[in-house]
């Protein structure tokens, strides 16, 4: 490890780290990989079972103790704001019929924290669509959650990083397995084993990062799994950073100068993620979530045993 690193992490135990609070939600993609479900409406909204894909991950943010999410929008996206927002007319109706457990159902949406909306204007990648929300986060740090990756839960991967963070004072990203052959799908890491309790063998000290590179390229198969705690200096980072993969601002690459400069580390969560960011990821993340469903779980799997497959 550089000296620079290593006065970084020994400044950073003596307790100047702050609590994390917000999170970001990139949510400006064109969903192209949906269409033609999202010719109209936002890939976020694609449903789940019974809820948007983005309830799934504000309720991540909730369990993990984050007060403040700023989605990152863009054009046609209006009806997440809508989602979030308080719907009076349609909690007295409900009252009124005497169905509270829906009204209050409707209400907890709006309540459960606070959201804020900043929009990127052009699709230039996910570290641009991060750096848009600058002013938004400040100078404090803060998670990033991508909306297509569910990981339900009783111990949400978020919590599990913010957990490191204000423990080590040092980034850390969510990281799991991937299959040799399909590197080239994700950001994967260099990172050598930095056992340390309470986090054991599970975390991993980055050297470098490498954006979904072909399995011949790929320094690891441990993948980036889209969970992120990050420190404010995330920002300087991605100013610096040039277009990389898909000529896009890759947040991957900036991670890279911050691994650098500051230190980063990886954390195999526990926890098992579904990618619903394509059709097949999407139904099988809807019938796996279907099947853990306290109310009809157990009915769709006898269903699913009828089919004749
Ligand atoms: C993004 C990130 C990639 C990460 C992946 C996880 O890629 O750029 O590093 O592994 O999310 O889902 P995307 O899937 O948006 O192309």
């Amino acid at each position: 490890m550089t000296d620079t690193i290593t006065a970084t992490l020994n400044a950073s135990s003596k307790g100047s780290r702050m609590k994390v609070r917000k999170a970001v939600l990139p949510a400006a993609g064109l969903g192209t990989r949906f269409l033609p479900a999202t010719k109209a409406q936002p890939k976020e909204m694609l449903t789940v079972v019974d809820k948007p894909q983005i309830q799934y991950v504000a309720e991540e943010c909730v369990a993990s103790g984050i007060e403040h999410i700023i989605i990152v929008t863009g054009k046609g996206k209006n009806s997440i704001e809508d989602h979030f927002d308080s719907a009076p007319a349609l909690e007295r109706f409900l009252e009124e019929k005497g169905r509270h457990d829906q009204a209050e159902l409707v209400r907890k949406i709006s309540n459960m924290l606070q959201v804020s909306y900043t929009r990127q204007k052009e699709p230039l990648g996910l570290g641009h669509a991060v750096l848009v929300a600058r002013d938004l986060v400040g100078d404090e740090p803060f998670a990033v959650l991508l909306g297509d990756v569910l990981i339900p839960g009783k111990n949400p991967a978020t919590k599990q990083l913010i957990d490191v963070y204000e423990s080590i004072g040092v980034g850390a990203i969510a990281v799991e397995q991937v299959p040799k052959d399909k590197t080239h799908l994700y950001g994967i890491v260099d990172a050598v084993p930095a056992p340390q309790p309470p986090f054991g063998e599970r975390l991993l000290r980055i050297r470098d990062l490498v954006e979904k590179p072909k399995p011949a390229n790929a320094p690891s198969n441990l993948a980036i799994t889209g969970r992120y705690v990050l420190p404010s200096a995330i920002f300087d980072c991605l100013e610096r950073t040039k277009p990389g993969a898909g000529n896009e601002i890759q947040l991957t690459d900036a991670l890279r100068i911050l691994a650098k400069e500051q230190g980063l580390f990886a954390y195999i969560y526990e926890g098992i993620s579904y990618d619903a960011g394509d059709k097949l990821g999407f139904l099988k993340a809807t019938v796996e979530i279907a099947l853990q469903n306290p109310e009809f779980g157990a009915a769709f799997r006898e269903y699913l045993k009828t089919l004749k497959l």
